[in-house]
């Protein structure tokens, strides 16, 4: 007999993930001078669902997030955003779209002038004017809490720890209730503890907001941990897509050797 809980399933479902792609990335090039970096690149992400791009540093995985969200534009091939190509949008489309993705970038994820409540504060100031001061405040409140970083809303960034500022990025990231997530090295340069407090904290922001997400990383073990698919990047191409198993049981020469490196 089908219980509550299965009909409550049936008919949230497809709601829940249509199957199609919320960020579709479709035979992608982009050459620097004479350097091609990305030489062919088919992805695709749902809604709920976490991608791991992975690869050894230069191989274009920062380029990569950059392009989805049209900060630069492909050679050729096409970034889908819910089924629309972002090329030749104009600003004001762009922008749109823009405000449904939330970005922590490789470097500088903070604005090292404002405070905690401030960084999370901006997003909302430029784009939800219709938001009262105490409102927004309200809601800063609500996302540092999320990120577990109440407690250090008047802290300067240059105040707090690696970790710390990266969960203080994550909530500037979600100020604006995004569809889709790209987080670029979430991890990098972090002791494994804070890296831990991190995978935990993406993976329950996912599970709790289900975005479509990427996050680039050269870190295998954050990549298994975060993802429910894994793409790995050499000299331009995805040389394999798929769950952590499948990389393991590859024979791919290059598969084999980044995952017994990393
Ligand atoms: N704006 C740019 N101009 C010229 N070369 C660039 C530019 N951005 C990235 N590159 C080159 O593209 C390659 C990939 O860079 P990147 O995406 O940052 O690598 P990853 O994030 O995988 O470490 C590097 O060789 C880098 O020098
Ligand atoms: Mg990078």
């Amino acid at each position: 007999m089908a219980t509550a809980y299965d009909i409550a399933m049936k008919h949230t479902e497809p709601e829940e993930n249509d199957g199609a792609p919320v960020v579709a990335v479709e035979d992608v090039r982009k050459t620097y001078a004479s350097h091609t970096v990305l030489d062919g690149i088919n992805l695709h992400v749902t809604r709920g669902e976490t991608l791991a791009v992975l690869g050894r540093s230069g191989t274009g995985k920062s380029v990569l997030l950059r392009l989805i969200i049209g900060l630069e534009t492909p050679d050729s091939g096409s970034i889908r955003i819910h089924g629309q190509d972002i090329a030749g949008l104009g600003m004001d489309r762009m922008g749109e779209i823009r405000k449904k993705m939330g970005f922590l970038f490789q470097h500088a994820a903070l604005y090292d002038s404002l405070t905690v409540a401030e960084n999370v504060a901006f997003p909302l100031v430029h784009h939800r004017r219709d938001m009262s001061r105490s409102e927004r405040g309200d809601r800063v409140m609500q996302l540092l809490a999320e990120v577990g970083m109440e407690g250090d809303v008047d802290k300067m960034p240059s105040d707090i720890s690696g970790g710390m500022q990266k969960r203080v990025g994550l909530a500037r990231a979600l100020a604006l209730e995004p569809e889709i997530l790209l987080l670029d090295e979430p991890t990098a340069g972090l002791d494994p503890i804070s890296s831990g407090e991190i995978n935990d904290l993406i993976l329950k922001l996912q599970r709790e907001r289900r975005m479509a997400s990427i996050v680039v990383t050269h870190d295998l073990h954050s990549a298994r941990t975060i993802a429910n698919s894994l793409a790995l990047l050499d000299q331009g191409k995805v040389v394999i897509e798929g769950k952590f198993e499948d990389l393991q049981q590859s024979h791919v020469a290059f598969v084999e050797k980044f995952l017994k490196q990393s």
